[in-house]
């Protein structure tokens, strides 16, 4: 009997080291924040919720913007989209129209400079007049930053903020006021993962996206009398796009010599379908990122003295590979040549 107990006990132990085993390999390749994957698991479906919506995605002329336009497209809803370059936005929309049943009259293609405030009122009204109504507006538009702070000029830290801070809230603004009207809808920000920690080579970008995160924040519970007006900020990680091709750089005039491999970044669809069920699921924050950034977003809300440790680490290896002319993110486990 004692043995048979004994040899119990062993086998329950090594069950219980397998299933450890799985869920910290599991956790390891964790592509979003356990809220996040559980509404995947057990949440509402994109599918499901969003089919006849209006949605008005910004920088919808390349990258996670233009992936969010296939994905709605495909799913149903009705599209404005907007950027600065017209012809990129109308091949966007024509592969719309290709891969979905939508009709030339539910995408609209509408220009807007984010940076040109005095153009949102009457972009907004432009959007109205064609669809009636708002259901969701996802700020995406936005550009990142590839310099050090002791070589990049003030005018570039006002630019970043005119375009990812200013430009973004002054939209919301516009459009905030049509969903108060209406008592519901949903504002979806394209924020970062480095709207929640610090990064070198980005001081300019992390603070434009910070500020964000606590304007919408912030802006929440001033909505209390609105519950059917949801805000919903997005931290992505490195995602595949042409981000690295259009940041600003040292001077306003200059641009990136060598942008780099960008193969080793999460696929942007993945990261769209996520950005999706965060939206249908109303959560508030969505962290969607591989390791080892995923992990320091845990460090950074739960044990900040370690993850100010990491990332010095990360930090190093990151201004190493700018150097090298290697995407800042390629690598941080190979040696670098000093
Ligand atoms: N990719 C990543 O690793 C990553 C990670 C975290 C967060 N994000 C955020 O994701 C969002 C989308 O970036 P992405 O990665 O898809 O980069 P992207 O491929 O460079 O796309 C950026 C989009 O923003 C638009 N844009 C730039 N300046 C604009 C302006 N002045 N007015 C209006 N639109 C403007 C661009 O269109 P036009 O040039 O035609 O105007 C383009 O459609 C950004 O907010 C970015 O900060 C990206």
């Amino acid at each position: 009997m004692a043995w048979d107990c004994g040899w119990a006990c062993v086998v329950a132990l090594l069950l219980g080291a397998v299933a450890l085993l799985r869920l910290a390999l599991r956790w390891v390749r964790a592509d979003g924040d356990l809220t996040l994957l559980w509404a995947e698991w057990r949440g509402r479906r994109p599918e499901k919720e969003l089919p006849g919506k209006v949605v008005w995605v910004t920088g919808a002329s390349s990258g996670i913007g233009e992936e969010l336009a296939y994905q709605l497209a495909k799913i149903g809803a009705l599209l404005a989209l907007s950027a600065r370059r017209q012809d990129e936005l109308e091949r966007v929309k024509k592969r719309c129209l290709e891969i979905s049943s939508l009709s030339e009259n539910d995408i609209l293609v509408l220009r807007l400079d984010l940076t040109e405030r005095s153009s949102h009122e009457a972009a907004t009204k432009a959007v109205l007049q064609h669809f009636g109504r708002i259901d969701i507006l996802v700020n995406n538009g936005g550009r990142s930053q590839r310099s050090l702070f002791v070589d990049t000029s003030v005018d570039v830290y006002n630019a970043i903020m005119e375009l990812n801070y200013l430009g973004t809230i002054s939209l919301t603004k516009h459009v905030l006021n049509h969903m108060i009207e209406r008592k519901k809808g949903k504002i979806v920000t394209v924020s970062s993962v480095m709207g929640i920690m610090g990064a070198p080579l980005a001081t300019g970008y992390c603070a434009s996206k910070h500020a964000l995160q606590g304007f919408f924040n912030s802006l929440r519970p001033e909505l209390w009398e609105y519950p059917g007006i949801v805000i919903t900020n997005i931290c992505p990680g490195p995602v595949q796009s042409k981000i690295i091709h259009n940041v600003f750089t040292e001077e306003l005039t200059k641009s990136l010599e060598k942008p780099g491999d960008q193969s080793h970044k999460m696929s942007t669809d993945r990261c769209v379908r996520l950005t999706l069920v965060s939206i249908v699921n109303d959560l508030k924050e969505a962290w969607i990122s591989d390791n080892p950034y995923l992990a320091v977003c845990y460090l950074w809300q739960y044990a900040p003295t370690w993850a100010w440790w990491l990332l010095g680490r990360i930090g190093k290896k990151r201004i190493q590979n700018f150097k090298r002319g290697v995407d800042a993110d390629a690598s941080y486990y190979q040696k670098v040549a000093a």
